[in-house]
């Protein structure tokens, strides 16, 4: 395995987040909604500490409306604050707003009460890499547009967005590492694309996958291929695919890594449906 994060990096990550964090009155902490648990980092609680958090659970598109629902549960359950949002199509924006006044009413409040003249409320996003923090600062400044920062004293690392009232952003996002000892995290984070090609070649990833889907959205992979799955291994599901598709080599032969790559890339995308990997049940 290919793995960035050595422990040095990760010492000099979190002391940066804390930094940052201590700028801020919330945290937007981004997760994607297909695999909610895998796609965390496992020290998160401990980083944000007593700060007022919102879980965003970001690609909510792409993963099964049911799930959303009963990961929003789950998350209530455990008193953190979820939303559900598409930072691409910038949809669940206003509601994750109205929880940021909510959540930080008594922090305006007490400042209000202290004589600190009204001042924005300031917000931080943290996530993975490719769980769409840049995305979601795109979509969230695109609405007020105005940066703030540029100013003599305000270093480059140090922007604000203002993305609403009185509400602004930390332009940098805290990039968090995944944990991808265990297997099924590591599949989880590879299938959809939160890390490429650092566990596994492209085919075995496939085989992988379709095993998983078989065993969770069936209905999915015979509608979108139109292939038998009953009593067939993933492999020869894969072989079908590729006749169907034509992606045959000159020799007549499947070309097993092309169709994978189409298969990975159309799960990633969303074109075979609306999946969520993890179930809120298996924790
Ligand atoms: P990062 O800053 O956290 O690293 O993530 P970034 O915003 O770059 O997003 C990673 C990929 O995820 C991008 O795809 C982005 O469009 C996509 N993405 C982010 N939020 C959402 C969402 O809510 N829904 C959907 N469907 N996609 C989302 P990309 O540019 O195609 O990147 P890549 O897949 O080629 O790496």
């Amino acid at each position: 395995m290919n793995i960035n994060w050595y422990p040095g990096h990760m010492k000099k990550t979190k002391e940066s987040i804390k930094k940052n964090l201590s700028l801020v009155d919330i945290v937007y902490e981004l997760v994607d909604a297909r695999i909610p648990v895998s796609s965390q980092n496992p020290d998160i609680d401990d980083i944000i500490g007593e700060k007022p958090r919102i879980k965003l659970l970001n690609k909510s598109d792409l993963a099964d409306e049911n799930m959303n629902l009963e990961w929003q549960k789950y998350f209530e359950e455990k008193k953190i604050p979820s939303v559900l949002i598409d930072a691409v199509h910038s949809r669940g924006l206003k509601e994750l707003q109205d929880l940021t006044y909510t959540l930080t009413e008594k922090k305006r409040k007490n400042l209000l009460k202290k004589g600190i003249r009204k001042r924005p409320i300031r917000i931080m996003i943290l996530g993975i890499p490719n769980v769409g923090k840049s995305t979601l600062i795109n979509s969230l400044s695109r609405r007020k547009g105005a940066r703030v920062g540029n100013k003599p004293g305000v270093t480059k690392a140090n922007q604000w967005i203002k993305i609403k009232g009185d509400l602004e952003l930390l332009d940098t996002p805290g990039i968090l590492w995944p944990k991808f000892e265990d297997e099924k995290v590591g599949l989880n984070l590879a299938f959809t694309g939160a890390i490429k090609d650092e566990i596994l070649d492209i085919d075995t990833l496939t085989i992988k996958l379709i095993e998983r889907l078989n065993n969770l959205y069936p209905e999915h992979i015979k509608s979108r291929y139109k292939v038998e799955i009953e009593g067939r291994s993933p492999y020869d599901i894969i072989m079908e695919i590729g006749k169907k598709r034509g992606t045959i080599l000159s020799g007549g032969e499947v070309d097993f890594s092309r169709i994978s790559s189409i298969i990975i890339d159309e799960f990633r995308k969303g074109k075979i449906g609306r999946i969520t990997l993890e179930r809120p049940t298996d924790f």
